[in-house]
């Protein structure tokens, strides 16, 4: 082979990563795993597919359109449920999108925040990332060729650590164009943005010019607290929303949205439609179908739609929290070693070991001790996150994850023993 594909872009560890995962748990078919973030599988319902494009039809009956041209034609490059879309995030966010035509519907978060890259870096500048974070945004900015500045997670939520940041950078003449956050129970640390915090950064994308790519997967599995205001409803004109129907739906309906900043100069949402007529052309009508018959079904409100789910991750959490505090009791002289979040929503709980837990960490405890766990720093562009680990409790049954704990402590109690 040519040296012109060696070395290149591909070999990235961040284009790697879901790679690894899928590996490791091929690899280990006896292993337990708590490494990958999929929602429950027992909310992947089949029956979800027939009842939401019952309900499409339905809907689709009442109106002048032609249901054959809707579902089986060449679509309108930004979606054919837009309106729909529109009404839930009234209905569930408070957000006005003016005109439903702001809002493109994509193949999940992934695309839309590939089109949203697409529609703003073009002529350089960078964009700012919390780290550790979703290899997703990271995976796709390195392949796009977009500079990355990782910021360290405490300085990210810090208001003026994080004004000091993008001051830092514009005093060395580097242009901050866009910042991606995911303001509610983030992946992989389960971090949320204060109210307060929303605003602030808000400011500062305004005053900096830059955009905000606001991630929203999680936002409706919260687990305790009041909901805070999501950053679009509080300034639509410096946010980009990017919703994903994979957890609050299935992910395998491959659904998601922009919705464009409004009152911006540039008309974002014929960039994204430029872009996405050029990679998916459209959204595979279906599956939209299927999403907005279920929104219907719900009164628009997929909050709604998700409030037993969340019931049932809240089981999910609480047990795997009683589990870590079984199996890792705090013992004098060791106290404050080993300890874990508590998250107040999302789908993991990150944990901070004495040790450096990395990829190769993984893989011998997955062989050895029959436990596949995530190392958080497969999240990381920096050496952030080396010793912690991220516990996935969204999709294995309450005996798994007893099992799962149980087995992580063997490995921990090994790694912690004197070497002979
Ligand atoms: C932070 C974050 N955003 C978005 C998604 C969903 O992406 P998609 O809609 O492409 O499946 C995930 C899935 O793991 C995620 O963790």
């Amino acid at each position: 082979m040519s040296s012109a594909f060696e070395n290149t872009i591909f070999e990235d560890p961040t284009l790697n990563v879901i790679h690894l995962l899928n590996s490791i748990a091929q690899e280990n078919p006896g292993a337990i795993s708590l490494a990958s973030g999929r929602p429950d599988d027992q909310q992947c319902d089949p029956a979800l597919i027939d009842r939401g494009l019952a309900q499409y039809k339905q809907h689709v009956a009442g109106t002048e359109q032609s249901l054959a041209t809707l579902l089986c034609q060449y679509g309108k490059t930004s979606g054919i449920i837009n309106g729909i879309l529109a009404t839930h995030l009234r209905v569930d966010e408070q957000i006005d999108v003016s005109n439903p035509e702001n809002i493109v519907v994509c193949m999940g978060f992934q695309e839309a925040c590939t089109l949203t890259l697409l529609s703003i870096f073009e002529g350089g500048g960078v964009l700012l990332v919390p780290d550790p974070v979703f290899s997703g945004i990271t995976g796709i900015a390195k392949l796009l060729g977009i500079k990355i500045i990782p910021v360290p997670m405490a300085t990210f939520l810090d208001p003026l650590a994080l004004r000091n940041v993008v001051e830092a950078l514009e005093a060395r003449g580097e242009k901050t164009k866009a910042l991606y956050v995911i303001p509610d129970f983030s992946n992989p640390t389960a971090d949320s943005l204060s109210y307060h915090g929303r605003r602030a950064m808000l400011a500062l994308a305004s005053e900096k010019d830059f955009f905000i790519l606001e991630d929203t997967a999680y936002r409706y599995f919260r687990y305790e607290g009041d909901a805070i205001a999501s950053m679009k409803s509080i300034d639509s004109s410096r946010v980009f929303l990017l919703g994903s129907f994979a957890k609050s739906i299935f992910p395998g309906l491959r659904m998601g949205y922009v919705v464009a900043p409004e009152g911006a100069e540039v008309s974002f949402s014929s960039r994204l439609c430029k872009a996405k007529s050029l990679i998916t052309v459209n959204t595979p009508a279906l599956c939209q179908a299927v999403a907005a018959g279920l929104l219907i079904e719900n009164d628009y409100s997929l909050k709604g739609l998700n409030q037993t789910r969340a019931l049932s991750y809240i089981k999910k959490r609480n047990h795997m929290l009683e589990c870590l505090e079984r199996e890792f009791p705090p013992k004098v002289g060791t106290q404050g070693t080993i300890s874990w979040n508590h998250p107040a929503g999302g789908f993991f709980i990150n944990m901070q070991l004495p040790f450096a837990f990395r990829y190769c960490d993984m893989r011998e405890c997955a062989k050895q001790f029959k436990v596949i766990v995530f190392p958080t720093c497969l999240f990381s562009l920096t050496d952030e996150a080396t010793h912690q680990v991220r516990l996935s409790f969204s999709n294995a049954t309450a005996s798994d994850v007893t099992q799962a704990i149980r087995r992580f402590r063997a490995y921990v109690e090994s790694r912690l023993r004197p070497k002979a």
